[in-house]
């Protein structure tokens, strides 16, 4: 077991799968912050109340103590085609291919990836999302620019911790294309009617302790700053940031209908997606995968991972102010139930996975059922149950769902196929 996972949390998360009929187990270790009662102490009973009271006060908390300020200065964006071929993957797909330049060649280059379905006669809905190993890995498409991907230096000393171990960028190998194509399933989304648009995170920022120098947070330094105050953005910051700067690009696209864009994020990268989901409405639906603790998951619940460890193995990710509630999960002024809210009334799908002990399955669980109450406010249906559902079964309504689904922590079909027809749903696609 992994330092920093409680083994309460392995065995109680498992039990907490099997007992589906049971009555709940218990939802967190300390009493929840509730999303429908203002730090008055007044409840929330409106749209409007959430919107002019509720929601602005829990986006400064999250963005004072938990993930850092996101600079509202603007910095110059230059996106160029560089290539597109309409005949892609046998000829379903068209891509395109773009890189969002930095502050004049000054910043990091954005590698964008696209693919649309060809033939389309109307602007296509996309899916968005991030990824670890580079856009050659998304697919076994020898016309995908491979990657100048950031790795750990093999010949660098190792520090105990490994955060601060040096990396280097280099141009990922041939072999590597396609490696994560079971995690995106391109042909089932393009079938569908979907395009995909990604790009690798550590274009952004790479991720790892220092990486910061290399990646978009220095651009938008005061003059003469080197290090983020306490309350500014840290790396999960920086991503999120990334994507509402390919938004920014999707919404000049000839072939993409912008009010259909589906986010989806994997674990950190699904921590990622909620927070540029609370921070950007253009996203028109979010998707939640494996997210974890900093994401879906509750700090309250003392399972899966502790705040110590996602500050410890991962100090760079969050602000500065995080780091005081190591030790302290019940003293984080919000959670993960609150980081799900405010998302709504957008449609949104949290998903785990059984053996994803590190995530807590069921505080994920858990978080999207308190967190449906913020959907009703806007005359929409929250989970609709209490009880966690056996693996393999989605619960939910149109606006909210739930699985997890057997194995470990990953994005597989199954998965995609529960996303696609989620999507499909709300945004009313012909497949
Ligand atoms: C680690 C980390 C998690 C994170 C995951 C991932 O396991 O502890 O918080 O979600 O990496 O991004 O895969």
């Amino acid at each position: 077991m992994r330092p920093g996972l409680t083994r309460r949390g392995f065995l109680a998360g498992a039990a907490g799968l099997c007992a589906a009929h049971a009555a709940p187990a218990k939802i967190s270790d300390f009493p929840l912050p509730d999303a429908l009662t203002g730090s008055d102490g007044k409840p929330i009973r409106s749209r409007h109340e959430w919107e002019k009271r509720r929601r602005p006060e829990l986006m400064r908390l999250f963005a004072e103590q938990v993930y850092g300020q996101t600079p509202k200065r603007r910095v110059e964006v230059e996106y160029r085609v560089t290539s597109e071929d309409r005949h892609a993957l046998n000829g379903v797909a068209v891509r395109r291919q773009i890189v969002a330049q930095f502050a004049g060649g000054v910043g990091p280059a954005v590698h964008i990836l696209l693919y649309l379905p060809a033939g389309m006669q109307r602007r296509a809905p996309v899916f968005l999302g991030l990824n670890f190993g580079g856009n050659h890995t998304v697919a076994a498409d020898p016309g995908i620019d491979l990657a100048e991907v950031w790795t750990r230096d093999p010949s660098a000393p190792r520090i105990a911790g490994g955060a601060s171990v040096p990396y280097v960028q280099h141009t990922a190998a041939e072999g590597t294309r396609g490696s994560a194509a079971s995690r995106w399933q391109v042909e089932k989304i393009l079938a569908a009617g979907f395009g995909l648009a990604t790009a690798y995170y550590g274009d952004i920022e790479p991720d790892f302790d220092g990486g910061m120098s290399h990646g978009v947070r220095p651009l938008l330094f005061a003059t003469g700053q080197t290090v983020a105050d306490s309350d500014q953005w840290g790396a999960i910051g920086a991503w999120a940031w990334g994507l509402s700067r390919i938004v920014d690009y999707l919404e000049t696209d000839r072939g993409v209908d912008a009010r259909r864009i589906a986010l989806i994020g994997h674990s950190r990268l699904g921590k990622t997606a909620l927070w540029a989901s609370a921070q950007d409405e253009r996203f028109a639906l979010v998707i939640s995968n494996e997210s974890g603790k900093g994401g879906a998951s509750l700090y309250r619940r003392l399972e899966g991972e502790t705040i110590e460890h996602l500050n410890t193995v991962f100090p760079h990710w969050f602000c500065g102010n995080f780091h005081r509630y190591t030790g302290h999960p019940d003293q984080v002024p919000v959670d993960g139930n609150l980081l799900l809210a405010m998302t709504a009334p957008r449609p949104l799908y949290v998903a785990s996975a059984e053996e994803d002990h590190t995530s807590d399955p069921p505080g994920e669980f858990y978080s999207a059922m308190v967190a449906g109450g913020v959907w009703e406010l806007f005359g929409r249906k929250g989970l609709g149950t209490t009880t966690i559902p056996p693996v393999n079964t989605p619960v939910g309504s149109a606006d909210l769902h739930y699985h997890v689904r057997t194995g470990k922590h990953d994005v597989t079909a199954y998965d995609w196929e529960q996303y696609l027809k989620f999507a499909t749903a709300r945004f009313h696609t012909a497949a």
